[in-house]
């Protein structure tokens, strides 16, 4: 298949893209490097051994995603783009309502006009909202407690909406545990703008010196040694995931299909931080603070309709994702060059 991949530059996106070639499909990318830099393509095409058209603009820009559409063969369409940092959510609204349903209204609204009806949208546990048991399975209610993860539970409501309309859709909404390494040869991983707010991040860039120690935010939760469990799953298993989504969509009879992409297994900070000392070779500096606003004690999935339907799990380990994240901050201190 010919796909789109928008935000194909970016951490999930650009992992996909290289699975997505090796899975035999021809792949286009549309970023507006919002938060990814242009080097990264290079690398993607080192690896793939292609070239990867890509085209840089703002989906939100209707007319330019429609010349797109009108000018390219795209047989379906993977929706990473989008802005994801909960904590800047809550500063500017806004801009997160703006870009993440606007980039998806053009998009759908191009691809409807197209007559292309193939779509993964990038969702997040975080629909799940606050207080849901685990493990978390996809036919429980959705809400949010931020703008951030107010635009995932619109946006799949929206497409289920369209679905509705148009039934010939197939869609599937990827709800995503916590995504974390890299890719096995160092060259491509995530790069966070600024101080990283997630775990892993953070404790790489702790490793390779960049910060002075890891704070660990809350050491008092019901869990087994009181720091917060989530369901870390590897970016490469994550990306695996997406290619069988697609490949599930060509044949189910389904207009909207929900998969959970998770482990299964949950994980603690402790647990964590330690699966990183192990790949470093040496223990790492923290200090236990105070809860940060708005964290759940546990996360995890309940994987079991993704095993099933699409013949996907997840497989890497903790040791693994923790490896590949390493080296990935090793070999690039300061992440991607601007140049
Ligand atoms: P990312 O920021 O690395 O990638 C998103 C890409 O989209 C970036 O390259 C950015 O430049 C681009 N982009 C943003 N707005 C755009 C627009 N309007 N037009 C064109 N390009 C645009 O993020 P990621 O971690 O790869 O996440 C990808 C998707 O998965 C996002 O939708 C995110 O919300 C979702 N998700 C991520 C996580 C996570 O932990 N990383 C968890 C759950 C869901
Ligand atoms: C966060 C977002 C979630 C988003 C996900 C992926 C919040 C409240 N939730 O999830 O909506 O989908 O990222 O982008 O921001 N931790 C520390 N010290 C740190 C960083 C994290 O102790 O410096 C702890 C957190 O308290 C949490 C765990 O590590 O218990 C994982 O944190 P993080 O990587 O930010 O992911 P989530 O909070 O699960």
């Amino acid at each position: 298949m010919r796909v789109l991949v928008t935000g194909g530059a970016g951490y999930i996106g650009s992992h996909t893209v290289i699975q997505l070639v090796a899975a035999g499909h021809d792949v286009l990318i549309v970023d507006n490097f919002s938060n990814a830099k242009p080097a990264v393509v290079h690398r993607l095409e080192s690896i793939t051994g292609v070239k990867l058209p890509v085209h840089a603009f703002d989906l939100r820009d209707a007319d330019r995603t429609e010349h797109l559409f009108a000018h390219e063969q795209i047989d379906a369409v993977i929706h990473f783009a989008g802005l994801k940092a909960v904590g800047e959510s809550m500063e500017q609204p806004l801009a997160y309502y703006e870009n993440n349903l606007g980039s998806t209204f053009s998009l759908v609204r191009a691809m409807a006009r197209h007559d292309i009806t193939k779509l993964v949208f990038s969702s997040s546990a975080t629909v799940y909202g606050h207080n849901a048991p685990v493990p978390m399975k996809e036919d429980f209610p959705t809400s949010a407690t931020n703008p951030y993860g107010w635009t995932k539970v619109m946006v799949e409501q929206i497409l289920r909406d369209v679905a509705v309309a148009q039934p010939r859709w197939r869609i599937a909404l990827l709800r995503y545990f916590n995504p974390v390494g890299a890719h096995p040869s160092g060259t491509i991983g995530e790069d966070p703008s600024g101080i990283p707010n997630n775990l892993v991040p953070y404790i790489s860039q702790v490793a390779v010196g960049r910060r002075e120690k890891l704070r660990i935010f809350g050491d008092d939760y019901s869990t087994p040694d009181g720091t917060a469990v989530r369901d870390y799953i590897h970016v490469e298993d994550l990306a695996a995931g997406h290619v069988a989504a697609l490949a599930r969509l060509a044949s189910t009879d389904r207009a909207v299909s929900t998969w959970n992409l998770g482990t299964g297994t949950g994980s603690s900070v402790f647990d964590v931080l330690h699966a990183f000392e192990r790949a470093v070779g040496h223990d790492l500096p923290y200090e236990v603070v105070g809860r940060r606003a708005g964290d759940i004690a546990a996360s995890y999935a309940d994987p079991g309709r993704a095993n099933e339907q699409l013949g996907w799990t997840a497989t890497r380990s903790l040791d693994n994702m923790c490896a590949d994240a390493w080296r990935w901050q090793s070999q690039n201190p300061d992440g991607y060059p601007d140049a």
